[in-house]
């Protein structure tokens, strides 16, 4: 707004482009090949967690920043629920909270203030009738997020939502940056691991299997967010929907930028 009000005084009257949030996001527009590679993905995990009984809770993380997370957790989310399954999405990045991006939900109450104590999960839980999955976001950043994540209202509300779900899916921070990753996983089915082409390294990505294996975590898969080898994607649509532009955006996420992310960060 502010920014407008400058330009406008400036006499440079272009209003400033809103972050394009649901650009990645799977819709009725999404190439073919990308709603396909997430149905093959969908395919993989019902494989994978057939002898799983009752609701399959799936966690999903990667190395670091930047890599995919949301965005994944969000689109596994939308492609089970086309299946006609009962879908929610658990917003567990308490730190850097997106699912209300990605779904476009207010964000004034959510995960935060439910293992806070100041709200019910009824309050929480929100549905997106677009996709029909239900989201519980991050709500507002807390102070001691770690400190809620472990809090035993984490692990009843799983079990509380099992009763009504087919799917859990719960987006995370990275793991190598936190440890809230793997705390969460235990109550998990089981974690899918998400690397970006051209960005993760092999170093960090090992770094992180290590890390969920000392966790005794069950690596349910692996995708690859990015890739450039989409087939039928063409170079000029991939240039413009996944162009190397885009990466160097994270190129800047260290350690201590996470950490010391607020709730008015939106910037990627
Ligand atoms: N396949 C893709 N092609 C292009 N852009 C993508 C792709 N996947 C994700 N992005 C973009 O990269 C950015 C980071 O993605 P996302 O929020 O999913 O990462 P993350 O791993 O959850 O990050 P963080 O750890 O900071 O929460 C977002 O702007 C998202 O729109
Ligand atoms: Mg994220």
């Amino acid at each position: 707004m502010f920014i407008n009000k400058i330009r406008e005084k400036f006499g440079r009257n272009k209003a400033v482009k809103p972050k394009d949030y649901l650009s990645n996001i799977l819709s009725d527009t999404t190439h073919y090949s990308i709603s396909e590679a997430y149905k093959t993905a969908r395919t993989n995990l019902m494989f994978t967690l057939a002898a799983e009984k009752g609701c399959k809770k799936i966690i999903v993380t990667s190395s670091q920043s930047g890599e995919g997370k949301s965005t994944t957790t969000s689109n596994l989310a939308i492609a089970f629920a086309q299946t006609g399954a009962r879908v929610m999405v658990l917003e567990a990045d308490l730190r850097r909270p997106k699912l209300h991006r990605y779904f476009s939900l207010p964000n004034d109450k959510g995960m935060s203030e439910f293992l806070g104590g100041f709200a019910t999960m009824e309050e929480v839980i929100q549905h997106v009738e677009k996709y029909n999955v239900d989201c519980i976001t991050g709500g507002k950043v807390p102070p001691n997020p770690s400190e809620l994540l472990i809090s035993p209202l984490f692990a009843e509300l799983l079990e509380k939502l099992s009763e009504n779900y087919d799917y859990i899916f719960v987006d995370s921070p990275p793991i190598n940056v936190v440890s809230d990753p793997i705390s969460i996983a235990k109550l998990m089915s089981g974690a899918v691991v998400v690397a970006r082409q051209n960005y993760t390294t092999s170093e960090v990505l090992r770094q992180a299997i290590a890390s969920l294996e000392f966790g005794d975590i069950k690596i349910l898969g692996y995708i690859l967010n990015a890739s450039k080898d989409v087939p039928g994607v063409s170079k000029k649509a991939y240039k413009t929907r996944y162009g190397y532009k885009q990466y160097s955006k994270y190129g800047y996420y260290g350690y201590s930028k996470y950490g010391h992310h607020s709730q008015n960060d939106d910037d990627e």
